[in-house]
């Protein structure tokens, strides 16, 4: 089994940044609603200048620069995301252009909503196992700003922008182990497309809170026990960052320190695609994860969909 090596990650967030303050002048809510349901203080916001594909842009040359690879050595570019600035082309095409990349790879993007990472991974993975390039390029980036409805509080608050990236290779000293999984629904989250719709995201809060609780402990117990693994002998949990409250049901189900799992959501909230790969690369750079230890990757959204997988960091 060859698993995934991260080789190297970045991020980007837009400088234009969004507090429960700010919120509060636009609908009724309160820093003291959104901070006790949510855990989130800000969130990033595109200016006009900026985009999906700027963002992922962005991210991917920080992760690039710090992999320090020969840009020919890869041979595809995945982009999880739902919100992109065209319907055709995709992110990924145009972030191969902004980056100077070579014609001989495959770029698409790819739409899981908030497991869009996960699925990415699983993807990258199986693209690399029949690639003759070494390197895959994988970006989770999201512009839910510009789909946000502005007088439905109980959506438009917890929503974001940024863009994280991965470049990686397989590793036969690596191990990969994932769960992925969809049962079709567009009642619980979706943004139509439709042209009588407002293409607008609409959430229905308490019935993905539940679902969410309900479904990511399992979700990361059998991808821990498939893994060969027990919750001890994981190091690190990166959970997609949907609302603090979910990530301490998860911990405190799985009977695990808060310590354990990464949370940022407080500077981010929820950045769809992009979360789980935002996480990763402030990990990274903050050296927190040593090599070799053992990392659970776990999202989930839209769709509905799940995934988590456990990698050697
Ligand atoms: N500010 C103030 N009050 C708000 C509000 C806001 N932004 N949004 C909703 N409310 C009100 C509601 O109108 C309701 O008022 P009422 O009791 O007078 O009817 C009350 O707060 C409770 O609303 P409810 O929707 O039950 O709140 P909640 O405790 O479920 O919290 C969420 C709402 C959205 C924070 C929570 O449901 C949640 O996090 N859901 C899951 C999110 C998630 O996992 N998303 C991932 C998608 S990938």
């Amino acid at each position: 089994m060859r698993g995934l090596h991260i080789v190297a990650t970045g991020h980007y967030a837009p400088k234009r940044v969004i507090t429960n303050d700010d919120l509060s002048k636009i609908v009724e809510t309160s820093d003291e609603w959104i901070t006790e349901r949510t855990g989130m203080k800000r969130r990033h916001y595109c200016t006009e200048e900026e985009g999906n594909v700027s963002m992922a842009s962005a991210a991917a040359r920080i992760a690039l620069d710090r992999a320090g690879i020969d840009l020919s050595e890869i041979g595809s570019l995945v982009v999880a995301t739902f919100s992109g600035d065209y319907f055709v082309p995709s992110t990924a095409c145009l972030v191969q252009r902004e980056l100077g990349l070579p014609d001989e790879m495959i770029c698409y993007d790819l739409n899981a909503a908030c497991s869009g990472f996960l699925f990415g991974l699983e993807t990258v993975r199986g693209l690399l196992l029949q690639s003759e390039k070494r390197y895959a390029l994988l970006i989770g980036s999201e512009v839910i700003s510009r789909k946000l409805n502005m007088s439905d509080r109980g959506t438009c608050i917890l929503f974001g922008d940024g863009a994280g990236a991965v470049v990686l290779e397989l590793d036969e000293n690596r191990g990969y182990t994932s769960v992925m999984g969809c049962r079709g629904d567009d009642r619980l989250i979706y943004c139509n497309a439709s042209e009588d719709s407002d293409k607008k995201v609409h959430m229905e809060g308490q019935e993905t809170y539940k679902f969410a609780v309900m479904k990511v402990p399992k979700l990361i117990k059998e991808v821990v026990a498939k893994a060969g693994l027990n919750m001890d002998q994981i190091d690190r949990f990166v959970c997609h960052q949907a609302n603090a409250r979910i990530i301490e049901s998860v911990a405190k189900v799985l009977k695990q320190p808060m310590d354990k799992f990464y949370m940022n959501i407080q500077e981010y909230g929820n950045t769809s695609a992009a979360s789980v790969a935002i996480a990763l690369s402030e990990l990274w750079e903050s050296g927190m994860c040593k090599e070799g230890d053992k990392i659970v990757l776990a999202g989930f959204g839209a769709g509905k969909t799940w995934g988590a997988v456990v990698l050697d960091y």
